[in-house]
């Protein structure tokens, strides 16, 4: 497996490489790999020739500097993981923050038609500059033909597929659905950070998010919100921060149902200082 961490290297290599074959697929991570990655890879290589998976803690997109620091960074155990995937097609890139940013450690400011400031925007501030900045810069580099992004952070991916459009950056953005552990929780690299008490408890969110679905079938936005509240302010371990149903385009929250337009629920939860998020299809 080709490992690279200097971005001129890695599109060295590249550019040998497209000469002679048809399509890169791209799937920028902050490492810390599990299968819900696994499973955005694993597409990857159906649909291209070569996979670029590229693991970076990004620090711009952190606006809490304990959460940066705690982020798990197990770079050995990602390759190690990547290689019982793949051992001939995927190359990682796995740059210092120097490669990236040089000595200038920040974001460029985006406008994402408001995208931006919904959720997990208004609750994380300059997240979305962070994203918006690394991403491009990726996309940059990798010049991948199509990148790759869950839709556990269905937030970031639409908000992607802005940039995308805004930009007319020639990659096309392929969302995956969300993996989740056997009792529905969502797979993510915090997880592993939970304490027992705390892990058995989890799998509630999403069962919360399965309940409130069946809900809207017939009950006001309003009154499952509420519904919503209430479950969890009856649960010690998990702490609510916003469960918000919102129209899948505008990520604005839902005003009055209509038949035309979809929506998603989508939800913040603190464990601890542990930050969970999660969301569901509704119609
Ligand atoms: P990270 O949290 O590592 O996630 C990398 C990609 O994996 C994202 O597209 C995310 O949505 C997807 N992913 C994570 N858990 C998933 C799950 N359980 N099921 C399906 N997909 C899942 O998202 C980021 O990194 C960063 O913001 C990044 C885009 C790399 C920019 O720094």
């Amino acid at each position: 497996m080709k490992n690279f961490e200097n971005k001129s290297d890695l599109s060295e290599y590249l550019n040998s490489l497209r000469a002679h074959i048809g399509t890169i697929g791209f799937v920028p991570t902050m490492g810390a790999l599990h299968k819900g990655h696994l499973s955005l890879v694993k597409k990857a290589l159906d649909e291209n020739d070569y996979v670029v998976v590229s693991i970076f803690v990004n620090p711009t997109q952190f606006d809490n500097e304990e959460d940066l620091i705690k982020y798990p960074r197990t770079l050995d155990k990602d390759v190690t993981l990547l290689k019982t995937v793949n051992k001939d097609r995927i190359i990682v890139y796995a740059p210092s923050v120097e490669d990236i940013y040089n000595t200038n450690v920040r974001s460029n400011s985006f406008s994402f038609d408001g995208l931006e400031f919904e959720m997990e925007g208004a609750f994380r501030d300059g997240h979305f500059d962070g994203v918006g900045t690394i991403v491009k810069r990726l996309f940059e580099i990798v010049e991948p033909t199509k990148a790759y992004f869950g839709e556990k952070d269905f937030q970031q991916l639409q908000i992607i597929r802005k940039l995308v459009e805004l930009y007319q950056l020639p990659v096309k953005v392929i969302g995956c659905p969300i993996h989740r552990a056997t009792d529905g929780l969502a797979m993510s690299s915090r997880n592993t950070r939970l304490t027992k008490a705390q892990r058995e408890m989890a799998p509630f969110i999403y069962k919360t998010l399965v309940n409130a679905k069946i809900m809207f079938g017939t009950k006001s936005a309003k009154y499952v919100t509420e519904w919503v509240e209430k479950q969890f302010s009856k649960q010690p371990l998990l702490k609510l921060e916003y469960f918000i149903i919102a129209d899948i385009i505008t990520l604005k929250p839902i005003k009055r149902k209509s038949k035309k337009k979809s929506y998603r629920a989508f939800v913040a939860v603190y464990a601890g200082d542990i930050r969970l998020i999660d969301n569901i299809a509704l119609n």
